[in-house]
């Protein structure tokens, strides 16, 4: 009994606390935008709920590489987690394609309404078959075209424009029915191309022009919202399967934190983003309901495909979201 004890007693007095658990996060902006607001924000979650059971290392500014490698990595277990934007999600999950069709959302709210309504858990349970967790739908908001051509105004000003799109078949097919000339690139080789002129535009969020200073490589923003951006916060499932229920219920808590951040951030920088710009030295135009309409009319082709690849009914499901 005596040994017991002592034994108890020499293993109390050098017992080291359990390592941290690193989790290695990667995102393809800077720290001061949206997905930097959305990691800093998971990390002090966990941090209140978990103490020090895990640590973050920030990889921002596409240090782990592009997004679709990123996701990669996250299926593979090297990278655990990840916030992204729905660029690439489409080739991992094909259906989840739908939120990037033009003009489907009608507003942030409606957005909101639908990824955190039935919709968008249905979606989101879908990435388990595809050998990732997703914890949650962030926001990146509103796209906006932005060139060195000129200003836009109808299709017509889009014609054979060198545009980036994001390796993104539904936004590429949106595009080409307007005559423009897209180039689907990943995000890291954007500026130099928009540097050496090798393309004339490229189209973000506000969250994204702001804060990736898109103004000191493009002159012209238009303000057409041609397509809602979710962003969504993905976890490798290696890492995900190791966890138990309650340290499970802390990152499902931390992911809410996180898309509190990014929407946060997002109604910031619309509300303050074009001024910010102006400033800066970009000329601004904004599409009225009636021009936008003519966009919308110009992509009746691409909608009959977006209905075949998507269905009908999911596409009116959306809609119909209050
Ligand atoms: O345009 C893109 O590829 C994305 O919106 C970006 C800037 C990488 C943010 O996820």
């Amino acid at each position: 009994m005596k040994h017991v004890c002592a034994a108890a007693l020499i293993s109390a007095a050098f017992a080291v606390p359990a390592a941290a658990q690193e989790i290695k996060i990667g995102y393809a902006l800077a720290e001061d935008s949206h997905y930097g607001a959305g990691a800093k924000a998971f990390e002090e979650s966990l941090k209140e709920s978990l103490g020090d059971q895990f640590t973050f290392r920030h990889f921002p500014s596409s240090g782990l590489g592009g997004e679709r490698e990123v996701i990669e990595g996250v299926q593979l277990g090297t990278v655990e987690m990840t916030i992204v934007s729905s660029g690439t999600l489409s080739n991992f999950v094909p259906e989840a394609g739908v939120f990037d069709v033009p003009f489907l959302m009608r507003n942030l709210d409606h957005a909101r309404a639908v990824l955190d309504g039935e919709i968008g858990q249905e979606m989101l349970a879908k990435f388990d078959d595809v050998g990732m967790h997703a914890l949650a739908w962030g926001e990146q908001g509103f796209r906006h075209i932005t060139n060195n051509r000129g200003p836009i105004e109808t299709p017509a000003d889009t014609e054979g424009l060198k545009i980036r799109t994001m390796e993104n078949p539904v936004h590429l097919e949106a595009f080409n029915a307007l005559g423009a000339a897209p180039t689907p690139m990943a995000w890291p080789e954007v500026i130099g191309a928009l540097e050496q002129g090798a393309i004339d535009g490229q189209e973000n969020p506000l969250s994204v022009i702001v804060s990736a200073k898109l103004n000191e490589v493009q002159k012209y923003l238009t303000l057409d919202g041609h397509v809602y951006s979710p962003a969504i916060i993905l976890i490798s499932p290696q890492f995900w399967g190791n966890l138990d229920d309650s340290q499970k219920a802390a990152f499902d808590e931390a992911a809410k934190a996180s898309v509190a951040a990014m929407r946060g951030y997002v109604d910031e920088v619309e509300a303050s983003g074009v001024a910010t710009l102006r400033d800066a030295g970009m000329e601004v135009n904004e599409l009225t309901d009636e021009q936008k309409a003519v966009f919308r009319d110009a992509l009746a082709e691409p909608y009959k495909s977006y209905e075949a690849q998507f269905g009908k009914e999911l596409m009116d499901r959306i809609q119909a979201v209050e």
